[in-house]
């Protein structure tokens, strides 16, 4: 039995709403009107979804009428911030049914985190063995365990007194559980290098210890926050680098670090100034005119901002409005929309986190500031053997950005090549819209390089049995729907030489037909280089780009 002490304090009671006047000394554009926005459209729109009977939201993704614990969890926060009608109400039966839903055996791996979805069969059972990642996700403890403490923060006066007993219960045991987690071990991939779940798990762990006199819990947390902050400080990089997705992520717990974390807590201390560096950063690979961050994507689930939904796509929302953020006027409708069901802990944390994003980096969001290099590194032990270095060439129309590195897996450290962008060039086409080029992950080694018009890539261990695969993107709308060379890629012409066959295969991955299926929704078209039979050349590839 795990025991508590009867007598928590309860927190200050914060800004009475968080969207409230009190915000009106904010300077610079006011973006509190963005942040309401993003909580009523995304609140809206997960209003569809809400089975009040269950207490539970529907599957996004239109699971045959399943359940979904993590969406409810965060819907359960949209609906305290709006708090009409019996929004608070509907709040508490769902934060009730998700601890319900909580793993409560100690001794097995899962313990303390929540539940897939309420209809799944017991995890750990002999037909349903607990498979991490598939049938469990250790890093739902963050994603459910952030949000309660989210709520109990900005909302203690709307939750009742046992309710908030019981979201304490969870998180000590949510905690207990993240510290069975051990990169390596047991299958497990929790390295302070995995930065969205790693800032997650230390806030959380610190939190819970601070608020419940646990010390051990407390230091926990405080370590692994060390941990973390000695990789970032290395480059001021997050070592999981530029992703639409997790970067997003990253930037939430970091402002929970910054928010709720005492200046006695090295979270407290650093979080801001994480939070600025990851921004200015972030801004200095973002072209404004594209609506994108230039690559490389350690972690990318599609590539085109514009028509994948991404959670650093609802920051820039509450940065600089919708109209100017790569989101599409209906989010719903985008490439990874389930992931709109964060919004309102964005809009939430907007008020506070935006007022860390320093003056150039807001320009820079809201226009592009003219050609330029960016020449950075990340680094995620114990899959790079050094640091990657990051270079990128970003101009009006055309972004170049790639990654140097060498690994013990191939397809970053989460070993997906679907996600795993090392090499990118982006372009702006006549009608508006994106078009791009990405290296698929095939090695453990590359050199790359990314500078005026070109991107130089190089195999250094590969040898004659090597290829270099490009994805395209489909052309727009009224482009060319056919394409079986470079000239019929819309927008650019690419120039190709190297110790490769200059002779290149081009096929079609499509939604319904062609070689293959679509990569995180995006349909293209695979440009693939051999090397000569028999050469024993070091395969390399310089590509050139000119705007057409
Ligand atoms: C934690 O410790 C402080 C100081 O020792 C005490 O005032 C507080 O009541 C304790 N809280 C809990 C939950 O035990
Ligand atoms: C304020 O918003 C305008 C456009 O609405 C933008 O051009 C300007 O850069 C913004 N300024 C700041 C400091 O965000
Ligand atoms: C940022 O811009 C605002 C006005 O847009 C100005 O009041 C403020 O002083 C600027 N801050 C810095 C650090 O330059
Ligand atoms: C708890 O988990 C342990 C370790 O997986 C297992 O041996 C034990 O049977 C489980 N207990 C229950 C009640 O399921
Ligand atoms: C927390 O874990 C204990 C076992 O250590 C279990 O008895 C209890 O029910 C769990 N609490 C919740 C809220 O899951
Ligand atoms: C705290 O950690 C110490 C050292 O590992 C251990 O001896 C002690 O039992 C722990 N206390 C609790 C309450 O877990
Ligand atoms: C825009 O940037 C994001 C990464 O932030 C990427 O996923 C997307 O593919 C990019 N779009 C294009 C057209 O390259
Ligand atoms: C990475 O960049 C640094 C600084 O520019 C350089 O010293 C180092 O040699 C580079 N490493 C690799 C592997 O390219
Ligand atoms: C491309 O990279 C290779 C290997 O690093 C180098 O030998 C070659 O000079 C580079 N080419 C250009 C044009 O930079
Ligand atoms: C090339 O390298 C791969 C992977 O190291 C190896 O499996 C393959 O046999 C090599 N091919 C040749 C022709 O040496
Ligand atoms: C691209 O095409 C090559 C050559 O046909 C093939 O070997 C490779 O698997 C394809 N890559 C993807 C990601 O579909």
């Amino acid at each position: 039995m795990v025991r508590f002490s009867n007598s928590w304090s309860i927190f200050p009671i914060l800004v009475q709403g968080v969207f409230g006047k009190s915000l009106s000394h904010v300077k610079r554009n006011d973006t509190s009107t963005f942040a309401r926005n993003l909580l009523q459209e995304s609140m809206s729109w997960m209003d569809m979804y809400y089975d009040a009977d269950a207490g539970y939201l529907y599957s996004l993704s239109a699971k045959a009428l399943t359940h979904e614990t993590r969406a409810s969890a965060w819907y359960a926060s949209g609906l305290l911030a709006r708090n009409e009608g019996n929004d608070v109400e509907q709040a508490v039966k769902i934060i009730r049914n998700v601890i319900d839903g909580q793993h409560k055996n100690v001794s097995s791996q899962w313990f303390g985190d929540y539940q897939i979805y309420p209809e799944e069969p017991t995890v750990g059972t002999e037909q349903y063995p607990p498979k991490i990642y598939n049938s469990w996700d250790p890093n739902w403890r963050g994603f459910v365990g952030t949000t309660f403490v989210l709520m109990l923060e900005e909302f203690p006066e709307l939750i009742p007194h046992d309710l908030t007993k019981y979201m304490l219960e969870s998180l000590y045991n949510t905690s207990i559980g993240d510290s069975y987690r051990v990169g390596g071990v047991d299958n497990d991939n929790l390295y302070p290098a995995y930065s969205n779940p790693s800032i997650m798990r230390a806030f959380v762990t610190g939190w819970v210890g601070r608020k419940l006199n646990e010390s051990n819990m407390t230091i926990a947390g405080e370590n692994y926050a060390t941990e973390v902050i000695d990789l970032f400080n290395r480059d001021n990089t997050l070592s999981e680098f530029n992703s639409g997705t997790y970067a997003g992520v990253s930037l939430f717990a970091l402002t929970l670090w910054a928010k709720y974390m005492p200046e006695s807590s090295v979270m407290g201390q650093n979080g801001g100034r994480m939070i600025k560096y990851t921004w200015a950063s972030l801004a200095s690979l973002y072209n404004a005119r594209l609506k994108n961050v230039s690559g490389p994507w350690d972690r990318s689930y599609g590539f085109d901002m514009q028509r994948y939904l991404s959670i650093l796509a609802l920051q820039m929302w509450t940065l600089v409005g919708k109209e100017n953020a790569p989101v599409h006027p209906k989010p719903y409708a985008m490439g990874h929309k389930d992931d709109f069901a964060i919004g309102p802990l964005i809009a939430i944390l907007a008020p506070f986190h935006n007022s860390l994003v320093e003056n150039t980096t807001l320009s820079a969001l809201h226009s592009f500031p003219g050609t330029h290099t960016v020449k950075t590194s990340a680094f995620s032990q114990p899959f790079d053997t050094y640091p990657r270095n990051i270079t990128a060439w970003i101009s009006p129309d055309l972004t170049i950005g790639a990654e140097t590195f060498s690994e013990n897996v191939i397809g970053g450290p989460a070993k997906n090549p679907n996600s795993f962008n090392p090499a990118v060039v982006q372009w702006a086409r006549k009608d508006g819209t994106v078009g791009f080029l990405t290296l698929y992950a095939q090695v453990m080694e590359l050199d790359a390089i990314a500078s005026e018009r070109t991107l130089n890539l190089t195999y250094p261990s590969g040898n004659s049995s090597s290829s270099f695969s490009f994805l395209v993107g489909t052309n727009s709308k009224n482009g060319k729907r056919d394409v079986a060379s470079w000239s019929d890629v819309e927008g650019v012409k690419v120039d190709v030489k190297g110790t490769v066959d200059p002779a290149y295969s081009v096929s079609f991955n499509g939604i319904v037909g062609g070689a293959g299926s679509p990569i995180n929704d995006f349909e293209f078209w695979n440009f693939t280089y051999k090397m000569p039979p028999g050469s024993t050349d070091i395969p390399q590839v310089l590509l050139n780009f000119e705007l057409s």
